[in-house]
């Protein structure tokens, strides 16, 4: 099992430095924390024992520690992240200070260091202290930004701790890096579009978005450069992802189009709606008026676009099919010059549409194919940035 080591140093926002754990053991690592003994007077090293399932680092000589444990643990690690990071432990490490385990520990490992600042807005602000943050990014040290909000002490600025999940998704992101996604642009398409009538009234469908938000999560992860172009969704867009919201068919062709040539692989999640009425109304139609004003057209078929002007782009579609998955999903491949199909039953519960699942056939043009059975969306676009990554590897092969 892979393992990260977890700096925790003394910050009221110290509690979520549990979630931190809980996410990255989600994620399959294993966590070994070290705390400053500062941040043991907020709490007892015990709890942090209890969820890792391994013995909490506070003191440099302590008779219950290998010996020399600071080198020893350094090989075993994938990461060090240091969440909550006060302005003392920042000083600390741009200076080369090594008084305690973890400062000290700073010094001996090889493998990247993430810092996730938390303190009051007056230190965070401080010119010492951004000083000392310039300094360590020069050195290669990474940073998540904290948030800007309400602070402990009850003023407002920049100085909160970053959520966990954006924490652990820079985390993830620095252990799971991978050379063919590095300098790679990936274009990712999510959620329904609306076709207006009038101002209240569309034509959509149930995508929520949630396959598209995955596969886009998982290319940053990678180290992909990755642009979303979404839909209406209720969802929170992964950290380091640029994001182009869209309403209707023709904005999202627009802005598909706008970032296509800059694009190495595209990935088409989102449910274009087929149809759009032929004339949009800006004001509110009476329901008595309705009669006679729902002539329908379809809407332009972006992917086929894409498949027409495809160059060196990696094209990746979606077919949604409710009968004859995989008949209907080889001939939208073959038309839309689509090099790897991604096949849903959305007429089943549980999976495709709206649901934490999908279960999925994939199909390539030579004919061959995967099945890929009942699991959560973020393992499925894990699945499919593995065979993303054995295309892009054939295609450097051969070039
Ligand atoms: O968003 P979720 O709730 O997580 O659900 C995920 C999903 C079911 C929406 C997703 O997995 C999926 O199947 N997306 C594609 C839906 C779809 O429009 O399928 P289709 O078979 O109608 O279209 C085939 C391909 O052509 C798709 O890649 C689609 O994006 C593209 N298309 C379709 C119509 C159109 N006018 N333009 C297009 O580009």
């Amino acid at each position: 099992m892979k393992k990260i080591a977890l700096g925790v140093c003394s910050s009221i926002s110290i509690y979520k430095a549990c979630e931190i754990v809980r996410l990255f053991q989600s994620e399959g690592l294993g966590v070994r924390v070290i705390m400053t003994e500062k941040a043991t007077c907020f709490i007892n090293p015990y709890l942090f024992t209890s969820l890792t399932g391994e013995r909490t680092v506070v003191k440099l000589f302590d008779d219950q520690q290998r010996p020399i444990e600071h080198i020893s643990l350094a090989d075993e690690i994938e990461l060090l992240l240091i969440a909550p990071a006060t302005a003392n432990i920042i000083g600390k490490l741009a200076s080369g200070v090594a008084d305690d385990f973890l400062s000290t520990f700073y010094l001996a490992v090889r493998c990247p260091v993430l810092v996730a600042p938390a303190m009051n807005e007056s230190m965070y602000l401080h010119p010492q202290t951004q000083e000392n943050i310039r300094k360590l990014k020069t050195l290669g040290v990474e940073f998540v930004e904290p948030d800007t909000g309400y602070l402990a002490c009850g003023k407002q600025g920049p100085g909160r701790l970053a959520s966990p999940e954006s924490i652990v998704h820079h985390g993830l992101r620095l252990i799971k890096s991978r050379e063919p996604f590095r300098n790679k642009v990936f274009l990712v398409t999510a959620g329904p579009t609306r076709e207006f009538l009038d101002p209240v009234r569309f034509i959509s469908n149930p995508s929520s978005g949630k396959m598209g938000y995955e596969l886009a999560r998982e290319a940053w992860q990678l180290g992909a450069e990755v642009i979303l172009v979404s839909g209406p969704t209720s969802l929170e867009v992964p950290a380091g992802v640029y994001l182009e919201k869209v309403q209707t068919a023709e904005e999202m062709r627009a802005a598909v189009e706008k970032h296509y040539t800059r694009a190495d692989v595209v990935l088409m999640a989102a449910a274009v709606a087929d149809f759009r009425f032929k004339k949009a109304l800006s004001d509110k139609v009476p329901k008595s008026e309705i009669a006679g004003r729902l002539d329908i057209e379809a809407t332009p078929d972006i992917l086929e676009e894409l498949g027409r002007q495809k160059r060196r782009q990696l094209l990746v579609g979606f077919a949604a099919e409710t009968s004859q998955l995989e008949t209907k999903a080889l001939e939208k491949m073959k038309r839309k010059k689509v090099d790897l199909m991604v096949g849903n039953d959305v007429s089943r519960s549980g999976v495709g549409f709206g649901s934490d699942d999908n279960e999925v056939t994939l199909s390539w043009p030579d004919g061959r194919f995967r099945r890929i059975p009942r699991a959560s969306k973020r393992k499925i676009s894990q699945e499919i940035m593995a065979e993303i990554e054995v295309l892009l590897n054939e295609r450097k092969r051969n070039s």
